[in-house]
């Protein structure tokens, strides 16, 4: 038994996507959520950047006290790969293993594909561990920058027109591929299901990479008997490095429960 709060960390809100299913299977955790809305979208970086400003991050997040680090960022998930937790005394997690299982598991027809930030697609991570698990999978990845922005500024319901013409266009890079199963391989994505589902006529499995992720950040708490022994509901804190304002109200929205407590953190002081 562990009562420590889970650290959660991503670039901006996509995170939430993580946190919101922690919220549904974990509701006794604590939580704390890093968000680094100042230096959002990471996805357009290069590897050593994005390296640095996760290390930054998680050691943010150590000195919080946490028991475990989730990485809820596929970016940085992509991008460290297997180091992910190297040199960290807590145990830390990213949202590739997870999702790429539950995309592999889904699929019928063996063909699977994944949208995501530049970044991941250049890291090939996710085809990499996907052709692990099943080697005869057909792969195919479509960068998609411009959600992560439209994500951050609140261009998500489904019924947005804006979003809905980017969506359409990336999405045309999966026609005559005969996928089955759609990785939405950054957990921003997630904000957009109902509408990628609406493009996509609601035929594929669509694999929520933040939900997937707290799957498997339950998983591990139960694998090392660290769970919470207490019955209440879990406090969360949010940290983030930029306006606290634009990132309560979208949260709010998104978790559809009150942000309180959040706390501004300057970068330089990372
Ligand atoms: N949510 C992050 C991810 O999963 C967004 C990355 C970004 O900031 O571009 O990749």
């Amino acid at each position: 038994m562990d009562n420590r709060p889970i650290g959660v960390f991503d670039s901006g809100l996509g995170g939430l996507t993580a946190v919101r299913e922690l919220r549904r299977v974990l509701p006794a955790e604590d939580i704390v959520f890093f968000g680094d809305t100042g230096r959002v979208p990471y996805g357009s970086r290069s590897p050593h950047i994005i390296k640095e400003y996760a290390k930054q991050c998680m050691d943010f997040l150590e000195k919080q006290n946490v028991k475990m680090i989730l990485v809820a960022c596929g970016t940085v998930s992509s991008v460290l790969g297997e180091d992910i937790g190297a040199e960290r005394k807590i145990p830390c997690m990213g949202v590739l293993e997870p999702t790429v299982k539950a995309a592999v598991s889904a699929t019928k027809n063996q063909s699977i594909g994944l949208i995501a930030t530049a970044a991941t697609v250049a890291s090939g991570s996710y085809e990499k561990l996907a052709a692990k698990l099943l080697p005869e999978v057909n792969f195919t990845g479509k960068a998609c920058p411009l959600f992560v922005p439209l994500v951050e500024n609140g261009y998500f319901a489904s019924g947005c027109e804006v979003t809905r013409l980017v969506a359409k266009d990336y999405l045309s890079a999966f026609e005559g591929k005969d996928i089955d199963t759609l990785i939405l391989g950054c957990t921003h994505y997630p904000l957009l299901y109902g509408l990628i589902d609406s493009i996509t006529d609601y035929k594929l499995n669509l694999i929520d990479s933040g939900k997937e992720a707290a799957l498997g950040a339950k998983e591990l708490l139960e694998e090392r008997n660290m769970l919470s022994g207490t019955k209440k509901i879990g406090d969360m804190r949010f940290f983030v490095t930029d306006k606290v304002e634009g990132f309560a109200k979208l949260g709010k929205e998104f978790l559809g429960e009150e942000l309180k407590n959040v706390t501004r953190v300057e970068i330089d002081e990372l």
